[in-house]
């Protein structure tokens, strides 16, 4: 039985304020909580994230990072530095990033592994977009991406990956996927890993994001193949985001 876990995926969305508001209100609702919760926030903020979840069920992880582990790379972030600050997770390959700053599926796969090295649980996403379905791709889109990865670091890894299948056309639109074309996706990722390894098939979480939100959450996370959820928008505010994690 696979835990159930909720991310949720700040963006770039925050201020001291805000981050201070929006933890300490999610502490104060978790009574009752029983599913993973992970806080995905800008790196500015990783501090005072650590500092306010000490001690607390609420795990944290960054957006982003470099391969290298440190050097000239002005401007960049690396995994040793994200660890630094207590976070043991990372968000890779979100299609905001593959589509704004080009990152393809090698060099997704390449941070991928460089997350794994350094001990980071990467959040690998994948998901099609609206063309690619409408054009009866998902299914290859998501391969192609999976394969990228699996080809550079094999499948017994995906043991220490965390999946997120985000259909890019439902990303902070509104538009959620169906149970059913969730649920159908969830299951050709956990086929294309048993393909190599049904024991990461069995273990790897695949979680679902794009407008998942206190009223759909529960009927897509009792997905047989859905894990959890990678929340947007609805991980801004304390109560939404406590709902959804209710929900698992
Ligand atoms: P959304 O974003 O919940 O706002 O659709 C999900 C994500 O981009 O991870």
């Amino acid at each position: 039985m696979r835990q159930v876990i909720v991310a949720g995926n700040w963006k770039m969305n925050a201020s001291k304020d805000m981050a201070g508001g929006l933890i300490s209100g999610i502490l104060s609702g978790m009574s009752g909580v029983k599913s993973k919760i992970i806080a995905c926030v800008p790196f500015p903020y990783l501090s005072q994230v650590e500092e306010l979840t000490k001690g607390s069920q609420i795990s944290i992880g960054a957006q982003n990072l470099n391969v290298n582990s440190s050097g000239a790379f002005t401007g960049e972030v690396s995994a040793e530095m994200i660890k630094d600050f207590g976070a043991g997770y990372v968000i890779i390959g979100h299609s905001e990033r593959r589509s704004l700053y080009n990152e393809t599926n090698d060099i997704v796969a390449e941070k991928v592994e460089a997350a794994l090295n350094s001990g980071l649980t990467p959040i690998f996403c994948v998901g099609e977009t609206l063309s690619d379905r409408e054009a009866g791709n998902t299914e290859a889109v998501v391969e192609k991406q999976v394969m990228a990865v699996l080809d550079r670091t094999g499948a017994e890894v995906f043991k220490k990956i965390i999946i997120a299948y985000e259909p890019v056309w439902a990303i902070g639109t509104g538009v959620t996927a169906t149970p059913e074309q969730a649920q159908e996706t969830h299951r050709y990722i956990r086929s294309i890993l048993s393909r190599y390894d049904e024991g990461a098939a069995q273990i790897t979480p695949i979680l679902y994001g794009g407008s998942m939100n206190p009223g759909n959450a529960k009927e897509l996370i009792s997905c047989a193949d859905i894990d959890g959820g990678l929340i947007g928008g609805a991980s801004l505010e304390a109560e939404s985001f406590l709902n959804i994690c209710k929900a698992g």
